[in-house]
């Protein structure tokens, strides 16, 4: 069996609330790479773009994805914009192991995020952000999961299924 599985996704995806219900359900820890650039940065998301910009975000993402990755098993949640990078794009295409595009209505996405405040790139346009990662996020995945009016049990059954099965 598959001893990790990374989830990938636009903003509002699910990522980080899939990953927690998966991680209880195998009992395997969820490593995400937001909370890890947090953690090792001692600061928030968006003072860390205010201080750094996106590109010293970027960074600290990398440096966060390896650490997650190292480790076995292992569920890992990434930031919507992790498949920006080509160097994170090599790293996910060098594993054998489940990478999970969670899919979402724009509609649904709206709903979720309204009044977010701490998404430095969460802004109107993001349907163009979108539009511009469409590419990485598809040739990034191995498996595409659209979630939109499904039940997060249903959802952890079916990557719990992924798991068994490629394993
Ligand atoms: C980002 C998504 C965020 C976070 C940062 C940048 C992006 O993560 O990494 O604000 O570029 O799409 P979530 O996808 O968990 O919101």
């Amino acid at each position: 069996m598959m001893q990790q599985l990374v989830l990938i996704g636009f903003m509002g995806a699910g990522k980080t609330t899939l990953s927690q219900a998966l991680g209880a359900a195998t009992g395997w820890p969820v490593y995400d790479t937001d909370d890890l650039v947090v953690t090792a940065a001692h600061r928030s998301i968006n003072t860390i773009f205010a201080q750094e910009g996106e590109t010293g975000f970027r960074h600290r993402e990398h440096a966060a994805l390896e650490t997650a990755l190292t480790h076995t098993p292992g569920i890992i949640a990434t930031g919507g914009g992790i498949i920006t990078q080509a160097a994170n794009r090599a790293l996910l295409a060098a594993l054998d192991i489940p990478v999970v595009l969670l899919t979402v209505t724009p509609a649904e996405i709206n709903r979720r995020l309204a009044g977010t405040t701490d998404r430095p790139l969460f802004k109107k346009d993001w349907p163009d952000l979108l539009q511009d990662r469409q590419p990485w996020y598809e040739a990034s995945a191995n498996c595409i999961l659209p979630t939109t009016g499904r039940q997060v049990a249903d959802l952890v059954n079916e990557l719990q299924h992924l798991l068994v099965e490629e394993g």
